[in-house]
């Protein structure tokens, strides 16, 4: 998978995706991040790229012409269109299966904006989707682009070391991830359930897949209600 990056600060992409699994996934090749620097391409002797919103109001707006530049520079030796995302907080807010459609894609420019946005005409002309990462607003495009390339990065298939870990966790089969629990057994009086001791698979199994179901139910209602629950399931949650 390629990611580029369309920004005005790719110096912040380094330290974050260069570390720790999205830092190796890249060194073993499984994803490349290229963070392509927008003021690179602008034509304005200052090197601007915003400029004040026709019709007035505050704050600056994101130039056109160094992102439109930009894009042509990824683009113009491939016989195929990159998927294009804008980060943007009007966009369609990102959750896991999101991202699992993402991980299928080979190649993805995000634009990051700042201030008031991008020029209309960018989203209009390049944009194939906008993607939000809540409902809540941000500076710039640059921490919710790390934080789509480290979901998106993680769901591509050789990324984690162990298969497993993703299968089971949070959201996988729309449920919360049972509690984990690492040595010491008993650590100063506080004790590890009993049954993760027990060497007993398959009864490991369905305390987690019960853990699970509680805690889904308990702390994510909205997630719960859309469970197809088997009766199996339906006989784990009444056990106390
Ligand atoms: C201050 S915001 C612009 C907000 C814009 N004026 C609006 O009201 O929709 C600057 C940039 O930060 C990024 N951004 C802010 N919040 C975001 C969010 N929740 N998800 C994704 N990107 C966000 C976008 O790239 C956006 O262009």
């Amino acid at each position: 998978m390629r990611f580029d990056v369309l920004t005005i600060f790719p110096e912040i992409f380094d330290v974050v995706l260069g570390s720790s699994i999205i830092g190796r996934a890249q060194q073993s090749g499984l994803i490349t991040v290229n963070a392509i620097n927008i003021r690179d391409f602008s034509k304005d002797k200052h090197k601007k790229t915003d400029d004040y919103p026709f019709g007035g109001g505050t704050g600056m707006v994101m130039m056109p012409q160094p992102i439109f530049d930009a894009y042509k520079s990824i683009t113009e030796n491939l016989d195929y269109k990159p998927y294009f995302i804008y980060m943007s907080p009007q966009g369609t807010k990102l959750d896991q299966k999101h991202v699992e459609r993402l991980s299928k894609l080979e190649h993805i420019i995000i634009l990051c904006g700042h201030y008031e946005g991008v020029d209309e005409r960018v989203i209009e002309n390049l944009v194939d989707e906008e993607i939000s990462i809540g409902d809540y607003v941000l500076t710039g495009g640059e921490l919710p682009a790390m934080v789509l390339i480290d979901a998106v990065s993680r769901a591509i298939p050789g990324v984690l070391s162990n298969e497993d870990s993703y299968s089971d966790e949070t959201f996988k089969d729309g449920l919360l991830e049972y509690p984990q629990y690492t040595r010491p057994a008993d650590y100063m009086g506080l004790k590890v359930p009993d049954v993760l001791l027990s060497g007993h698979h398959a009864n490991i199994n369905r305390w987690r897949r019960q853990q699970s179901l509680k805690r889904t139910r308990q702390k994510r209602p909205d997630l719960f209600e859309k469970l197809e629950l088997s009766e199996e399931d339906m006989k784990l949650l009444e056990e106390e």
